[in-house]
């Protein structure tokens, strides 16, 4: 765990997440427990964010971080913006994303212009990120970052934001063709078939045992799923179940009319 200790800045997005340096020296963006999302998008940022690394793809590091009551009374921003009014964020634990870098040296993208785009360095990972989004039915759009290391010239991408895998707070499986898909399709024209999303689709069905599955969320601070032990639990029998219809959801978003994979021979 990690303790911040400099508010930076607020970011963009529907959980209200802040930017924050913490005592590791690292920046962290920082997901508060009462985001006006759900409080278990903290715990589906974890959990989520270890399956994905462990699958293989590029993740950001991550911490628990813990923000003291004095530094959010000090802070004006560290609030929530609501409807009517707002409220502070809440002290205690919370889910960080460590930013790759230092915020003032390295600029960190959320969209990139095609022509960039084609050029990622790991663009062909984004088939694994569609495993994964699928295997953990993320109900939102596939999001990633993008930033050029000091000395490269391709952008790197990495898998962010599974704060709505497992259907958010829902913690269900409402699969759906379309649904986890990059909304740019030409991420995917490396796709010529079912073998464009190996390594990760064998790993899936591979690796990570129901009682492993069962380590990573015994990792997650109960106060992220208001102790509900057994709904978590029930969570991983079913992501243990479901691994082996993954394909069947590849097809499905193959044939969705959408044509995400054009090149699919
Ligand atoms: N590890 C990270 N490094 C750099 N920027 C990040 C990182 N994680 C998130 N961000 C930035 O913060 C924004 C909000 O994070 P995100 O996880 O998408 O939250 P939300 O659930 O509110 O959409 C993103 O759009 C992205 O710009
Ligand atoms: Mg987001």
């Amino acid at each position: 765990m990690v303790v911040a200790v400099e508010h930076i800045r607020r970011m963009r997005g529907g959980a209200q997440s802040h930017l924050m340096r913490c005592d590791d020296g690292g920046y962290y963006i920082v997901k508060f427990q009462n985001n006006p999302q759900h409080v278990r998008i903290l715990a589906n940022e974890m959990l989520g964010t270890k399956i994905a690394g462990c699958l293989g793809l590029r993740v950001p590091q991550m911490e628990v971080v813990e923000v003291r009551r004095e530094l959010i009374e000090l802070t004006a921003e560290l609030v929530m913006q609501l409807g009517i009014g707002r409220t502070p964020c809440r002290a205690g634990r919370q889910f960080g994303s460590r930013y790759p870098g230092d915020p003032a040296q390295l600029a960190v993208h959320d969209f990139l212009p095609d022509e960039q785009l084609q050029q990622v360095e790991n663009l062909a990972e984004f088939a694994g990120m569609l495993v994964f989004d699928k295997w953990t039915c993320n109900t939102n759009g596939r999001q990633a970052i993008f930033f050029l290391e000091p000395g490269r010239s391709r952008y790197q991408a990495m898998l962010i934001d599974q704060g709505f895998c497992f259907n958010a707070g829902e913690w269900n499986f409402p699969d759906a063709p379309l649904r986890g898909l990059y909304n740019r399709h030409g991420v995917y024209r490396h796709v010529t078939g079912m073998d464009s999303f190996e390594p990760w689709l064998s790993r899936v069905e591979e690796r990570l045992s129901r009682s492993q599955l069962g380590e990573l969320a015994g990792g997650i601070p109960p106060e992220w799923y208001n102790d509900e032990y057994g709904q978590l639990d029930e969570l991983t029998r079913r992501l243990d179940q479901r691994r082996h219809g993954v394909r069947e959801l590849i097809l499905s978003a193959r044939d969705s009319g959408r044509q995400p994979f054009p090149n699919w021979e």
